[in-house]
């Protein structure tokens, strides 16, 4: 007997809204998607109790014939792709043809379309993916798209959907995603009738971003503008004393589709780095726009995953991007800045300190800037010029002395500025010693008196497996017995250190479990950080101006390596305001 049954398309349907249609925000990803790529030019979009009661979009788009709307809620009918090649040459959103034909399948679906030119539009209604009513009438030009009760025939769904703040967060969240991209077009959501978001269309990106999410994120956004022969990345990302304590504010689109890609997003987080706070993430609102032809958007049906051809080109691309814009620009942080950073209390800030692996393994290679390369060898010269000269990146500035031990004070042209200096110096060590350790240079200085150490059975093994990798980072060390080890000589930009102190560092900081190989870097910012002075010292203004004359070589001379900032910047301006002169 045949067991064999061929469903029917109803069931069809339903078991691709399965797939498709997860949540009310799913329904309104494809209807807004649809509306886009209808080129509206405003998007409303009406939700009632978090889409339980009805998601409702509206658009001022193409509109559809009564021909077309009748075939829009049958699965795999689409306007939008041709051929089988045309998959992979697409430049909408949609190509599918099967997220209405998902909607209408498990809610009460109506549609009212109307062309430009027609003079009559079409009203329809579908409930279960069945056509309950049609009839030609006057409305207004585009496509309105009411979705009431939806989940009603798939009650395990229905069930499965999580709590209504939960589900609405969700839709604000995609609709938040297209509106910040799509500046030309004007977008409103509303709530039970309150508007939740509004943006106008014919927008910058910046004014359009600023709408909604704020002026104060949008003033310290830095713009992106980037092209090479194979693709464009345009956007905006923030000053790294600008970010924020997940990754929510992320938001990367390739050819204006929003998606989800560790390829850029790592690049991102790489070309950040040593900038970044622990536990902090960057905003982006970052386009790329690359030839469909070098992607593949039909890996996942609800098209939010993208395949690259060739991924490392993007992860290149994407970090030069945003290196770039990194280097390109001041980052010195504004005493007027209320970030979350900013107001983070000193003991939170040692307790993150002390967590481990803070400098986590990228596949980015450091870079020395031009100057430190340079100056390798010889001693930055104590030039007789008082004020250190400006760059691109450096204002310029006169030392002035000391407060508290623990900050120099300097002038600037247009006010002063407090610099921590065990942070400069933490800086400028480590973008020294990374210089030559990756030309594989690193200066080692041999101990007058050759030092002995003591570790546990437990830690001579470790050494004694390690024992190239920590040559590698300028010790000479050798077993010389027992639980003992002979230290010959040190890495000379961290000859501050006492040595036994460092090793011992190094042991706990790999953990045992570890090999010092991978927490290469983490090893050196220890060091440099060690190695820094401290706060405390007294330094001599000769001190100061040599420090900061070597900061100015830095390739990214704003914050130590784990991200804590060197400078703030007070300006006369500001200070006129608290003294009540302005
Ligand atoms: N808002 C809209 N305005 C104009 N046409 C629309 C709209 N929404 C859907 N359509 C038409 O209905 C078709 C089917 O939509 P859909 O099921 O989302 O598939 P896809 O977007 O993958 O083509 C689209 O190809 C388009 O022609
Ligand atoms: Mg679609």
């Amino acid at each position: 007997m045949s067991k064999i049954n061929i469903l029917d398309e109803a069931t069809i349907n339903k078991i691709a809204a399965g797939e498709v249609i997860e949540r009310p925000s799913s329904v309104v990803k494809e209807l807004v998607e649809n509306s886009l790529d209808a080129n509206a030019t405003q998007i409303i979009i009406e939700i009632k109790k978090s889409g339980k009661d009805l998601i409702k979009v509206t658009d001022n788009g193409d509109g559809m014939p009564k021909e077309d709307a009748l075939l829009a809620f049958k699965r795999h009918t689409t306007s939008k792709i041709n051929h089988s090649d045309d998959l992979f040459n697409i430049n909408t959103l949609g190509f599918r043809g099967e997220a209405l034909a998902s909607i209408a399948s498990v809610s009460h679906t109506t549609l009212i379309t109307k062309e430009r030119n027609s003079v009559a539009g079409f009203h329809m209604d579908v409930i279960g993916g069945i056509m309950k009513y049609s009839q030609e009438r006057g409305c207004p030009s585009g496509t309105t798209i009411e979705v009431k009760d939806l989940f009603f025939n798939t009650p395990a769904r229905k069930k499965f959907m999580k709590t209504e703040t939960n589900e609405l967060r969700h839709i604000i969240d995609i609709v938040t995603r297209y509106a910040l991209i799509n500046k030309d077009t004007s977008f409103k959501l509303t709530h039970n009738n309150n508007t939740i978001i509004q943006s106008d269309g014919n927008q910058n990106l910046l004014n359009n971003i600023a709408s909604i999410y704020g002026n104060e994120i949008a003033q310290d956004l830095l713009k992106v503008d980037y092209k090479d022969n194979k693709i464009k990345i345009a956007g905006y990302i923030s000053k790294p004393s600008q970010t924020r304590t997940d990754k929510s504010q992320q938001s990367i689109y390739i050819n204006n589709r929003y998606v989800k890609s560790t390829t850029v997003s790592d690049a991102l987080y790489d070309a950040y780095h040593s900038l970044l706070f622990v536990n902090r993430h960057p905003v982006c609102i970052l386009n790329i726009d690359i030839d469909p032809e070098q992607i593949d958007v039909n890996v996942h049906p609800n098209k939010s995953i993208i395949k690259f051809e060739q991924t490392d080109e993007i992860y290149n691309s994407v970090l030069e991007a945003a290196k770039q814009v990194l280097e390109e620009n001041n980052l010195i942080v504004d005493s007027d800045i209320k970030t979350e950073e900013s107001q983070m209390k000193f003991s939170e800030m040692s307790q993150v300190q002390d967590m481990d692996f803070l400098v986590k393994p990228t596949k980015y290679q450091f870079e020395p800037s031009k100057q430190t390369l340079l100056s390798e060898d010889k001693q930055t010269e104590h030039k007789a010029a008082k004020v250190i000269e400006a760059s691109r990146k450096f204002p310029r500035m006169k030392l002035l002395g000391q407060i508290n031990k623990t900050f120099f004070v300097a002038e600037t042209d247009d006010g002063m500025m407090l610099i921590d200096q065990h942070v400069v110096e933490e800086r400028v060590l480590y973008e020294k010693f990374m210089a030559q350790h990756i030309q594989g240079r690193t200066a080692k200085q041999a101990l007058l008196d050759k030092e002995i150490i003591e570790v546990t059975p437990e830690e001579t093994t470790f050494l004694n497996a390690s024992l190239r990798d920590i040559e590698e980072l300028g010790f000479e060390i050798e077993h010389f017995g027992d639980n003992t080890f002979l230290v010959r000589s040190v890495p000379v930009i961290f000859k501050r250190i006492q040595t036994k102190e460092l090793l011992k560092d190094i042991i706990t900081t790999t953990g045992k479990r570890n090999k010092v190989k991978e927490i290469k870097e983490e090893i050196i910012t220890r060091m440099a950080c060690r190695a820094s002075i401290k706060a405390g010292d007294t330094v001599s203004i000769q001190e100061m101006e040599k420090l900061i004359r070597e900061l100015t070589e830095c390739r990214l001379p704003y914050t130590c390596p784990h991200g804590r900032p060197i400078f703030i910047k007070i300006t006369a301006d500001e200070l006129e305001k608290k003294f009540k002169r302005k």
